[in-house]
């Protein structure tokens, strides 16, 4: 009997229901909708959009589990999209998902990266150049390390240490999680210089401006000058080939003191390369959006580790929605 071809049409669709999130977080139909129930007419009122086609759109939301329709025609938001949705509360996740309708367009010219192996795009719009789209960049990794992402900051136990470099440390919200749940420890995120800028200011804004530094850095050219009992190197190695990865922890190793702990943290492939889904996909999204983007297995990471000193202790494997291992290494003696 031939296969059924339903499985081809799920995926060749499967983009519809992206995109009608991602418009539905850009026109912030939930934050509309959070001011309670209301007909597509008044949805469209309050969010400026044209009638007909709000309807449409919050039908597909209500197909999608994101809104309801009550019986009198009232369109409402579900538990998940008043969680997650809706700017301004604990959980809002916008500027994450929306980062994802960015790279949209990259994806369609997957076929032309795959075939020259060049990017379509420069990556560096999210890393200075575009001042507007890295901001988006840098609040999209805040917000999503403190919803999904505390679960990293949960397996990372750095009692007793002093010193944090937090290499590629983006937005800082991990280090600040971490000096915040660890005393006497100070941490220093080390990224890019307009990265660094905005990073500075949302650590402040946790309240965490007195041990958590923010240092313009660049780990292609730079050195690390200090001595650190800890490094961190989270959601950062996804952007390099494997010359690239061994560099940046030879330069963290040269910087580590003997019985130094060094946190890998990333999404990472099982050791055939070939699995999971999330992992494949995620290498393909930096394959498109970063000139040596690729996924790593544990098995690579750590014979990498173990290259400069270091000798794994742990892996923590975290479950969707944030789909992270954590690696645990000590550097030798
Ligand atoms: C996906 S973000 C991860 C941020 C943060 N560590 C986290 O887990 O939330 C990758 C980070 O690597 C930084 N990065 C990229 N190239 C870099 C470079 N050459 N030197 C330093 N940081 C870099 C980016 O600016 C970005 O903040």
């Amino acid at each position: 009997m031939a296969p059924d071809p339903s499985p081809l049409i799920q995926l060749a669709t499967a983009y519809w229901g992206s995109a009608t999130l991602i418009a539905a977080v850009r026109l912030r139909m939930p934050t509309h909708l959070s001011q309670g129930a209301a007909t597509s007419e008044e949805v469209a009122a309050r969010a400026g959009t044209e009638a007909v086609a709000t309807d449409a759109l919050l039908a597909g939301l209500v197909s999608l589990g994101l809104a309801e329709k009550t019986p009198a025609g009232q369109f409402r938001n579900t538990a998940l999209a008043d969680t997650f949705l809706v700017e301004g509360r604990p959980g809002f996740l916008g500027p994450a998902l929306l980062y994802n309708g960015d790279v949209y367009p990259l994806w369609s010219r997957l076929d032309a990266v795959v075939r020259t192996g060049h990017v379509t795009q420069t990556p560096d719009q999210y890393l200075g150049d575009d001042a507007e789209r890295t901001r988006n960049f840098v609040y999209g990794m805040h917000h999503r390390a403190l919803g999904v992402g505390r679960a990293v900051a949960a397996v990372i136990d750095l009692t007793g240490r002093r010193r944090l470099a937090d290499i590629g440390g983006g937005p800082g919200t991990y280090s600040a999680l971490l000096t915040q749940k660890t005393p006497g420890l100070t941490a220093e995120v080390l990224d890019l210089p307009a990265v660094a800028d905005i990073a500075r200011e949302i650590v402040a804004g946790m309240g965490a401006g007195d041990r958590v530094t923010c240092t313009p850095f660049d780990y292609y050219k730079d050195t690390l000058t200090g001595t650190y009992d800890a490094v961190l190197i989270s959601g950062v190695l996804h952007r390099e080939q494997p010359d690239g990865v061994r560099s940046i922890l030879a330069k963290a190793s040269a910087a580590s003191a003997p019985g130094a702990v060094i946190h890998l943290s990333d999404v990472m492939l099982d050791d055939d390369r070939a699995g999971p889904l999330f992992g494949t996909m995620f290498a393909l999204n930096m394959r498109v959006l970063a000139h040596d983007g690729r996924c790593h297995s544990v098995a690579e990471q750590t014979s990498w580790l173990d290259e400069v000193g270091y000798t794994v202790t742990a892996v923590h494997r975290l479950p969707a929605p944030i789909h992270y291992t954590v690696i645990r290494a000590e550097k030798r003696a």
